[in-house]
C-alpha cells in the first residue's frame, strides 16, 4: 500500500510538473513574442514548433533564457542591501492599473533570482496588472517578493488571455528560502468569476448551469521549501486565495484574507502534501473554508487565527475514489470562529484508507457557528455515495476548551464515524456550546466513536465508548 501510494504520488507529481513546464514555456514564449512585437496583448501562439518543448527536469537559472537581457538596466551590485532591490518600475512596469506589466515583473524576477537576497519590489501607490505567471526557481537564497502597492490580475474571465491557465494566477515554483511580503494588497478581481452562470445559483433564475467552471487560485506555492508569507492583504480571489502543494517549511504570519461571504470556493489557505507549517496572527473572512488541510499534511501549527464569515477550519475532504490519505500532528489553538457554516471539521469519503491522527483543537471561541464540532465520515457531494467497507481511520483527536455559541439550524456537535471503522481516542474536555439564539439543540449526532469526556460536554453526547474496538487493531489499510 505504501509503495502504491508513493507511485501514485510520483505519477501525479510528474503530471503536474509537466503541466507547469508547459505553462512556463508558454509564458516565456509569450514574453519573447510581446517584446519583439512591442505588443502587450499578443496571445502566446499554441504552435510548439517555434518554441521547442522542454524536457524534464525543468529549466534552472543556467538555462540560456535566464541570462541577463541586454536591454535591461545595468545589473545592480549585490554587495550592499540597497543594491539588491529590483524595482519593477525600473524594468518598465507602469502601475497605472491598466497596462499589462507582466514582462517587467518577469524581468525583475529573473534579475533578482540571480543574486543573493534579491528583492523584487512592487512599490507603493501604484497598481500593477499582470497575467498568469509562474515565478520559478531555483534562485539564489534570500529572495524576497515584496508588494507595497497593489498587484492584480486581469478583470474577470473575458479579459483572461486564452493562452493562460485559468486555474492559477501567481505561481511560485521550485523555490527554497523565499519571502513573499509587503505592506500592499493582492487584489483578485474575483467578482466576474463568482458570477459565472456555472457557479452555484448564478445561472438564469438562480439555476446552476453545467460546463467547465475553472477559476484561478490566486497564489500558489508548488514544490518549494522554507517559505515565509507575511503582512499582505489578500482579497477577492476568483477561487482559493492561497494554496501550498508539495511544500516543506511554511511560515504564514499577519495576513489579512478577505472575500465576500457568498463568493464560491474562495478557501483562505489550502495546504496539501505539505509539512511543517505555521499559520499565525491572521484574519480570514471568505466564502469557503477558512483554512483547509488536505492529504499528505503533517506538523501543522495554527494559532491566533480569526475566521468568519467562512466555512471554518477543515481537515479534508480525504479519501475520495478509494484513495489513501494521511494527515497527522495538526494543532489549532487560540482561534476565533464566527458566523460560519462549520467550526472545526474533519470530513472523509466512504471507501478511503489511511488515517487522520494526532489532531489537537484547543481554546477555540465559537460565535454563531453551525456544526461547531463535526466529524463526517460520510462526506459526499452528490448524495449518491454508497457505504463502503473501508474509511480513512480517525484517531487521537482532542477538543479542549471549545466554547461559545452555535446556530441552532445544525447540532453543535456531530460525530458521524464510519460504520466499519470507528473513530478512536477522541478526547472531549470543556466543550461548552450554547444557542446563539433560539432553542437549545440537545440531541447531538454521535455514532461509532470511542474516547473519553474529561468533563461532560454541553450539550451532552452519549456515544463515546471507552476502550478500543477490536476490528481496528493494526489493520494495514490504515497505515501511513
Ligand atoms: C560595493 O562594490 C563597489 C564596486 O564593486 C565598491 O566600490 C563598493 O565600495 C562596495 N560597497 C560595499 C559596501 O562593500
Ligand atoms: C554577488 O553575489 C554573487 C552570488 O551570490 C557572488 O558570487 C558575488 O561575489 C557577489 N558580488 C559582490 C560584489 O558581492
Ligand atoms: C520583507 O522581508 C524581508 C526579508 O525578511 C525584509 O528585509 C523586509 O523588511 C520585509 N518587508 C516588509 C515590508 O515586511
Ligand atoms: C425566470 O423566471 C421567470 C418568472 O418565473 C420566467 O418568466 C422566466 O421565463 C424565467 N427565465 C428563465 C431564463 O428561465
Ligand atoms: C508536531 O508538529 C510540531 C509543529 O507544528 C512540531 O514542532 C512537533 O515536533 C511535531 N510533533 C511530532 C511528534 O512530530
Ligand atoms: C450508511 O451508513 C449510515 C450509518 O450506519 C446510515 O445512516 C446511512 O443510511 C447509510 N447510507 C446508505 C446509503 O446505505
Ligand atoms: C490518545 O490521544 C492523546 C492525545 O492525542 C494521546 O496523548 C494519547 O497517547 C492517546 N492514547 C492512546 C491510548 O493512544
Amino acid at each position: 500500500m505504501e509503495m502504491l501510494h508513493y507511485l501514485l504520488f510520483t505519477f501525479i507529481t510528474t503530471l503536474l510538473l509537466h503541466q507547469n513546464i508547459n505553462n512556463v514555456d508558454a509564458a516565456r514564449h509569450h514574453h519573447h513574442i510581446s517584446k519583439k512585437q512591442k505588443s502587450k496583448t499578443a496571445p502566446a501562439p499554441e504552435d510548439n514548433s517555434v518554441s521547442p518543448s522542454p524536457g524534464y527536469p525543468p529549466p534552472v537559472p543556467s538555462d540560456p533564457s535566464y541570462a541577463p537581457d541586454p536591454t535591461l538596466p545595468e545589473e545592480p551590485e549585490n554587495n550592499s542591501t540597497t543594491s539588491c532591490i529590483f524595482d519593477v518600475t525600473d524594468f518598465g512596469a507602469v502601475g497605472d492599473g491598466d497596462t499589462d506589466d507582466t514582462a517587467a515583473f518577469r524581468s525583475a524576477w529573473k534579475a533578482a533570482c540571480l543574486v543573493e537576497n534579491g528583492v523584487v519590489l512592487a512599490p507603493s501607490d501604484l497598481v500593477f496588472v499582470i497575467t498568469s505567471t509562474i515565478f520559478s526557481g531555483p534562485c539564489q537564497p534570500g529572495l524576497v517578493f515584496q508588494v507595497d502597492g497593489v498587484l492584480m490580475p486581469p478583470d474577470g474571465p473575458e479579459c483572461w488571455p486564452k493562452s493562460d491557465s485559468s486555474k492559477q494566477w501567481l505561481v511560485f515554483y521550485r523555490l527554497d528560502g523565499m519571502t513573499f511580503n509587503g505592506t500592499g494588497t493582492i487584489e483578485g478581481n474575483g467578482q466576474k468569476w463568482w458570477d459565472l452562470p456555472c457557479k452555484p445559483h448564478k445561472g438564469p433564475n438562480g439555476s446552476t448551469l453545467p460546463g467547465p467552471c475553472d477559476s484561478p487560485a490566486m497564489i500558489r506555492f508548488f514544490m518549494s521549501s522554507n517559505l515565509v508569507v507575511t503582512g499582505l492583504r489578500i482579497q477577492n480571489s476568483p477561487q482559493f486565495h492561497m494554496k501550498f502543494d508539495g511544500c516543506e517549511g511554511v511560515l504564514i504570519n499577519k495576513l489579512s484574507i478577505s472575500s465576500p461571504k457568498l463568493s464560491p470556493n474562495t478557501d483562505g489557505i489550502h495546504i496539501e502534501n505539505t509539512r511543517n507549517v505555521g499559520i499565525y496572527n491572521s484574519v480570514i473572512h471568505n466564502g469557503d473554508d477558512c483554512i483547509s488541510i488536505g492529504t499528505g499534511c503533517s506538523d501543522v501549527d495554527i494559532e491566533a487565527v480569526t475566521c468568519g464569515p467562512s466555512h471554518g477550519i477543515s481537515i479534508g475532504s480525504l479519501g475520495p475514489h478509494n484513495s489513501h490519505a494521511c494527515v497527522s500532528n495538526i494543532t489549532v489553538r487560540n482561534a476565533i470562529i464566527r458566523d460560519s457554516d462549520n467550526g472545526l471539521r474533519i470530513k472523509t469519503w466512504q471507501g478511503g484508507t489511511g488515517s487522520v491522527a494526532g489532531i489537537y483543537f484547543e481554546n477555540i471561541q465559537m460565535e454563531n457557528v453551525r456544526n461547531c464540532v463535526i466529524i463526517d465520515q460520510y462526506y459526499c457531494l452528490t448524495k449518491a455515495c454508497r457505504n463502503e467497507t473501508s474509511a480513512v481511520y480517525l484517531t487521537d483527536v482532542t477538543f479542549r476548551n471549545i466554547k461559545g455559541t452555535y446556530d441552532v439550524r445544525s447540532p453543535p456537535i456531530h460525530f458521524a464515524c464510519s460504520d466499519t471503522v470507528a473513530c478512536t481516542n477522541i478526547t472531549m474536555s470543556e466543550v461548552e456550546l450554547l444557542p446563539y439564539e433560539g432553542v437549545l439543540v440537545d440531541d447531538p449526532f454521535c455514532w461509532n466513536a470511542y474516547g473519553v469526556q474529561e468533563t461532560l460536554t454541553i450539550p451532552p453526547i452519549d456515544c463515546l465508548q471507552e476502550g478500543m474496538p477490536e476490528t481496528i487493531a493494526e489493520n494495514p489499510l490504515y497505515g501511513c
